[in-house]
């Protein structure tokens, strides 16, 4: 019989440490941060946050249509194409394919960033696979949201939405085509032609000097070139050497193209599944997803919100939050938090936990109100309708809970918040059955508190 081989010793070390690789690795987790509403729930503070504790920063879906602010001591950053990650030292940025880029405003970002000492060339890379946004986007934008008898969406007129046709209906223009000048112009020319046509028969007269755009478009490409790759092998690759990715959702669930408040919604992936088919990262490598919701509700643009607030309610939340569009200045809708809404972005990207943002918007609230349920034609609504003229006629049930009506801002632990404020996180908890790992108090980096034992705290460590 064969005699069993003892190790040598240094063939046990180095089992040991492969041992312990493949257990580092699988500690590392990849995690997703989205809106679990309409947008502007406070990602880009949170991606901000987070992003010390990760080394990339991965943008899925949307374009510079999505404004994340983040404050860091008496500067304000307005982000919009660009990763919130880019703002912490050593984290790289990516741009994903499922990204649609206007070059124009992604030099001026650039540029803007540069300008505050942001090293953005050394850390941003850029998807060669992503789509880009021409400025005869924006004409035919103006064309479908002005059209008689077709439903305007009050987009933030950037061009995204016709992007995203162009890209789904095979025609569009990526940025690797740019480099290979002959055949851009060919795909340039028949893509004009389209749109020549389209103003014609649609008898828009803006003047659009095709030829001039062609030829900065080459000049931009020439500019962004060494930021340009395969986004989809330095992501694969970098997990390969253990490294750890969170993916940046812009927008929020309800405005998903297939999952939010159709048609009054943005064009792309915007919910956690877009997260893999927007970077090239297979679903198997993301362990985590992290929802960011207000402790209230915002929505800008047009389209159904059950728990809209037309009164002085909403007034104040406008007031106290600041609730003006980061792109487009445009003042907010704003009403009560929304189990039922919850509960179903919830489901839809399977939160492991959420961040509650601006909480302290409510501090001077004697009462606050939560929509807990729906009602439609006198029943309850058990799943989350599918047309807008559904969600139009629900029914709001409001549930009201006491205030705190002191400040929250600046308690650095979750249990040393006011009672009567963490009694309303455990209420949303409990209706909405997912945790609630953070609290964000105000516009700061230091103003955002972890819940010690929390879902959150493991997913981050
Ligand atoms: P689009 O993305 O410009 O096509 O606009 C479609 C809808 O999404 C409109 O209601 C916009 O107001 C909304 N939207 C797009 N981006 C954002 C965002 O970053 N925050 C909030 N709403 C957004």
């Amino acid at each position: 019989m064969a005699q069993a081989r003892q190790p040598s010793l240094l063939q046990w070390f180095a089992e040991s440490a492969q041992a312990l690789v493949i257990v580092r690795v699988k500690k590392m987790s990849n995690v997703i941060v989205l809106g679990a509403q309409w947008g502007d729930e406070g990602k880009g503070k949170v991606v901000d946050l987070l992003a010390e504790r990760f080394d990339i920063v991965a943008r899925y879906q949307g374009g510079h249509n999505a404004g994340h602010t983040v404050f860091i001591g008496e500067k304000k950053f307005v982000l919009k194409l660009i990763p919130s990650g880019i703002l912490r030292p050593g984290v790289e940025a990516v741009i994903g394919n499922g990204v649609v880029v206007d070059l124009a405003a992604l030099i001026e970002e650039m540029a803007a960033l540069e300008a505050h000492g942001i090293e953005v060339r050394r850390h941003l890379r850029i998807s060669n696979r992503a789509h880009v946004i021409f400025p005869f986007h924006r004409l035919i934008e103006k064309m479908s949201e002005a059209r008689e008898n077709r439903i305007p969406i009050g987009t933030t007129s950037r061009g995204i939405g016709p992007c995203y046709e162009d890209k789904i209906g095979r025609r569009g223009i990526r940025i690797a085509d740019l480099f290979d000048s002959e055949s851009f112009r060919i795909l340039y020319d028949t893509l004009a032609e389209d749109k020549k046509t389209l103003a014609e028969t649609f008898q828009l007269h803006d003047t659009i000097d095709y030829t001039r755009i062609c030829q900065q478009y080459l000049e931009y490409a020439d500019r962004i070139r060494p930021l340009v790759c395969d986004t989809a092998a330095l992501l694969n690759g970098a997990m390969a050497r253990g490294k750890r990715i969170l993916f940046e959702g812009a927008q929020g669930t309800m405005l998903d193209i297939d999952h939010g408040t159709y048609p009054f919604v943005t064009s792309s992936s915007a919910a956690a599944g877009g997260a893999s088919t927007g970077t090239g990262v297979p679903p198997t490598a993301i362990h985590g997803v992290i929802g960011v919701s207000k402790a209230y509700i915002t929505r800008v643009g047009s389209g159904p919100f059950p728990s809209e607030s037309n009164d002085g309610g909403g007034e104040l939340l406008r007031r106290e939050g600041n609730e003006f569009g980061a792109v487009t200045g445009r003042p907010r809708r704003c009403g009560w938090f929304d189990v039922p809404l919850l509960r179903y972005t919830a489901m839809v990207n399977g939160f492991d936990t959420l961040v509650i943002t601006k909480l302290d918007v409510l501090d001077l609230l004697e009462q606050i109100p939560v929509c807990a349920r729906y009602r439609l034609r006198g029943a309850d609504v058990t799943e989350m309708p599918a047309t807008y003229r559904a969600l139009e006629e629900i029914e709001p049930v409001f549930e009201t809970l006491p205030g705190w009506r002191t400040s929250t801002r600046n308690f650095g632990r979750y249990d040393e918040l006011p009672e009567p404020a963490r009694a309303y996180l455990r209420f949303l908890e409990e209706r909405t059955g997912v945790e609630i790992g953070g609290v964000s108090t105000g516009p700061e980096r230091n103003e955002t508190i972890i819940k010690a034992g929390s879902k959150l705290e493991r997913l981050i460590a």
